[in-house]
């Protein structure tokens, strides 16, 4: 037995054992992830609900990436993390590690890492061409710099190109670089956000690349399925380490005030994120779709009910 699989015997329920690719079918698999296209094989790939997820996780050192490979590897599937700096890379694969109770064999076999930077197409190209065809069955994109904030009129334009660069050119270059690495019936999982439908003052530069990738995704799942299923997955706050640059304070009121004003009365944690992308990366009839985790974000009503017209029209 392979020793990803041997692995995974040993921390999972039978039902959900990985059908990782053998040697001789990855090769089989890569040459036809190579020469096919949607138009040569009409046949969709047989659902696998109970196949594990291989996820490439590009953004997953940190936040919802490194929450959605717990989950993969939790339920039996391996992965590889990758962002730009290694030191974070082992970081969190040795949270990943201690977190599931695996020795450091069993870390090694399960997450593998590598660096790249998403926003730099040769570095994206080089880091695809470093993984096996067909050995992964999920890319899931999580990378992106620090949003910049503030007014439309005000906000220089060299920074917001800067920062569309990270995070839409970003998920556009693992998009067409990775999805000709991945195995049949495999899953790309690309990053938006609610600010893009449910826009905020002073966040244009993230609401442009939340519709960005929202309609590059749609596109995707049309010109790359059937073979592959393309899904946009949409977070509302959710508190993870790229706020650790904030004051305590401030980030605590911020967090707090946010999830008061949600249906579900919090923000998310990267464990919310880490369990609908393993839904997105292993739901085979789910495609050009885009899957709101966001706490109600979407249909969330004045903070304060005395600041809300309709809420007070209907006491009047
Ligand atoms: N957290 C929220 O409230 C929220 C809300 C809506 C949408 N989102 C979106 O959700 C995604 C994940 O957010 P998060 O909170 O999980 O973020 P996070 O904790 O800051 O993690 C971001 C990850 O991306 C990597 N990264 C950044 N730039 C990269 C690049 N150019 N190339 C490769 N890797 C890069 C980082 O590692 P390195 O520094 O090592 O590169 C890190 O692993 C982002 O796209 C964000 O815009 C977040």
């Amino acid at each position: 037995m392979a020793t990803a699989a041997r692995l995974a015997s040993r921390v999972l329920p039978s039902r959900v054992l990985p059908s990782r690719p053998t040697r001789s079918r990855r090769s089989r698999l890569a040459a036809r992830a190579a020469s096919s296209s949607p138009d040569d094989d009409p046949s969709p790939p047989r659902p696998a609900y109970d196949r594990a997820v291989h996820a490439i996780v590009v953004g997953g050192s940190s936040g919802m990436g490194k929450a959605a490979a717990l989950e993969c590897v939790k339920r039996g599937g391996s992965v590889l993390i990758a962002s730009r700096s290694r030191a974070k890379l082992e970081r969190a694969r040795a949270e990943l590690a201690s977190t599931l109770g695996l020795d450091p064999d069993e870390a090694a076999a399960r997450v593998a890492l590598d660096v790249v930077d998403a926003s730099d197409e040769a570095s994206v190209e080089a880091f695809f061409s470093r993984v096996a065809p067909g050995e992964y069955n999920a890319l899931i994109v999580s990378a992106a710099d620090r949003a910049v904030h503030g007014a439309f009129l005000d906000l220089p334009t060299s920074s917001v190109r800067e920062f569309v660069d990270s995070k839409f050119w970003g998920a556009y270059h693992c998009a067409k670089h990775g999805a000709p690495a991945l195995a049949d019936g495999g899953a790309v999982v690309l990053f938006s956000g609610v600010l893009g439908r449910r826009p905020g003052v002073n966040c244009s530069p993230l609401a442009i690349c939340n519709g960005a990738v929202e309609a590059l995704a749609r596109t995707l799942a049309l010109e790359l399925g059937p073979r592959l299923r393309v899904n946009a997955f949409s977070p509302g706050f959710v508190d993870t380490e790229r706020f650790d640059h904030m004051d305590p304070e401030r980030r605590e009121a911020m967090l707090e005030s946010t999830g008061r004003s949600l249906p579900l009365r919090r923000v998310g944690e990267a464990a919310d994120a880490g369990l609908a992308l393993h839904f997105l990366a292993q739901s085979a009839y789910t495609t050009g779709t885009v899957l709101d985790c966001d706490g109600g974000h979407q249909v969330r009503q004045y903070a304060d009910a005395g600041g809300d017209p309709m809420r007070r029209a209907q006491k009047d």
